[in-house]
């Protein structure tokens, strides 16, 4: 399952409810006009030149990480991506994690971008993804790495989700949608999915899935999952155990002559969403084992579903020999084509000066005063162009977006800046009244402090049930 094609598909659900309705209440509210769809044969706009990895127009971040040249209004529309790092990410704190309503592109202020709520364990072992009930809808959590990888060997060690509709990922995504995944489906706890695809291009037939034997299954058990990835042949590892291998050569497509091998810079996602929701298609809701049973343990004991990430190691390969240009600072492509011969090694900047910045002019927006300490810590601007993709002017039309303000409660029309988010981080214990893994029973939480969690876990939630239904 192409888990962010089900992202996009939702996006674009919500986005034409958009456009057939005219305007959302929310979308109303903030001032934000956007809602410009992409794709093949439809480029964005000069005016919102960035084609999100949602299918959706906009500037400021949409520029950034999943900015699709493809179909963006120009092959410099989008924002050269920061080059690979050899780094251990360990993630046993909050610190390299920013909200993608505050980051401009200076990876060597984060390591993470987030959408949705990361907590941290009490004991600080491990970051929590959490998935939680959002009105009629659910809120999941994404964090992408800053640092995109051309080739490399990646690995994360991690407890999965559980439960039917609950599913756990970690991927490799690149702005062409090229992808290689780890997939759990938190019905299923002795298996991880693997599977890739090329420009986002869907094959059912490329899934496998692989057996997660020993120590205990994916939900109770560390385990570490990895892929070795070169620029030709791409190993899926569990455990240490090579599981699965996948040869480019055995991939060239006859139809169109192209290898349908990743093959372009990625950035390393780390989710957890709901696809057992009414929003989902039926296969994926079947895939996923169903829908998501709201009163189950896990979210009686913490008010979420979770999954927990210790470590994430990147060791960075060189880039292919024909590779085109030996810039250190950035990768950008130098056709739209999106193949591997396209991929530029630049010296190019990677941040914006705000976030009404876009490639062709990286520095709009940026007041004079700020344009030294540039990408430290923007925040959108009110404005009528769509900035953060999944925040504004994508959609939020069932009123699950951070752009709805309800979490702020401030009411007030420039609501676009998602306040809320930047408070969505914080440690389990704080933030939610404890964190518990849920093996036990009776952890002695009385009901009226479950629901109080859940309360609190509500007003905390700013993310936005689209990105990743
Ligand atoms: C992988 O396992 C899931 C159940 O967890 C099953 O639905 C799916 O068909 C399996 N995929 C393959 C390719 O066997
Ligand atoms: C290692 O992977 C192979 C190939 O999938 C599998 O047959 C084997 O059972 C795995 N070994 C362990 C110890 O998991
Ligand atoms: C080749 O690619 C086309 C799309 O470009 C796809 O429809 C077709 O199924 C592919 N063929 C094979 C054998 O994978
Ligand atoms: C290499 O990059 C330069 C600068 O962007 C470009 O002019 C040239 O056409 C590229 N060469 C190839 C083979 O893509």
């Amino acid at each position: 399952m192409n888990y962010l094609r089900a992202a996009a598909a939702a996006a674009l659900y919500s986005a034409s409810t958009v456009l057939a309705q005219g305007q959302s209440s929310s979308q109303a509210g903030n001032g934000v006009s956007g809602g410009i769809l992409c794709g093949a044969g439809n480029l964005c706009p000069e005016s919102s030149p960035c084609c999100s990895q949602y299918g959706q127009c906009g500037v400021g971040a949409y520029c950034l990480g999943g900015c699709d040249i493809r179909y963006s209004n120009s092959l410099d529309s989008c924002v050269p991506a920061p080059l690979c790092q050899t780094q251990d990410y360990k993630l046993t704190s909050l610190d390299g994690i920013t909200a993608n309503t505050k980051y401009l592109g200076d990876a060597t202020k984060a390591n993470w971008v987030s959408q949705g709520t990361p907590l941290l364990t009490p004991d600080n072992s491990a970051v929590i993804l959490t998935l939680a009930e959002d009105g009629a809808s659910a809120s999941g959590t994404l964090l992408s790495s800053t640092h995109y990888v051309w080739y490399g060997k990646i690995s994360a060690t991690m407890k999965t989700g559980r439960g039917a509709g609950v599913v756990s990922a970690f991927v490799l995504f690149s702005d062409v949608q090229d992808e290689i995944d780890f997939e759990f489906v938190g019905a299923d706890l002795n298996n991880a999915q693997s599977n890739f695809y090329w420009q986002g291009v869907t094959d059912y037939d490329n899934e496998i899935n692989l057996t997660v034997s020993e120590g205990g299954d994916t939900f109770s058990a560390w385990h570490t999952y990895e892929v070795d990835w070169t620029p030709t042949s791409l190993t899926w590892y569990v455990d240490g155990n090579a599981s699965r291998v996948l040869n480019k050569a055995d991939t060239f497509n006859t139809t169109d002559n192209k290898y349908h091998y990743p093959q372009t810079p990625a950035r390393i996602q780390l989710s957890l969403w709901p696809a057992g929701t009414t929003k989902s298609g039926q296969g994926t809701i079947d895939w996923a084992g169903g829908l998501i049973d709201w009163s189950s343990q896990d979210v009686q004991t913490n008010g979420y579903f979770y999954s927990l990430y210790n470590d994430v190691n990147v060791e960075c390969y060189s880039a292919p020999s024909d590779a085109n240009g030996t810039g250190t600072v950035s990768y950008r492509y130098g056709n739209v084509d999106g193949l591997e011969g396209n991929v530029e090694l630049t010296n190019d900047p990677t941040v914006l000066g705000s976030f009404l910045a876009d490639g062709t002019d990286m520095d709009k927006g940026a007041s004079s005063s700020t344009s030294s300490s540039k990408g430290a810590s923007a925040t959108p601007t009110p404005t009528n162009l769509a900035t953060v993709p999944g925040l504004s002017g994508a959609g939020g039309s069932d009123g699950t977006g951070v752009g709805s303000g309800s979490d702020s409660g401030s009411g007030s029309s420039s609501s676009v800046s998602g306040s809320g988010t930047s408070s969505a981080s914080g440690t389990a214990a704080t933030g939610i009244g404890g964190f518990d893994q849920g093996d036990q029973k009776g952890s002695g939480a009385s009901k009226g402090e479950e629901v109080m969690r859940s309360s609190m876990f509500a007003a905390l939630v700013a993310f936005i049930g689209m990105l990743m239904m």
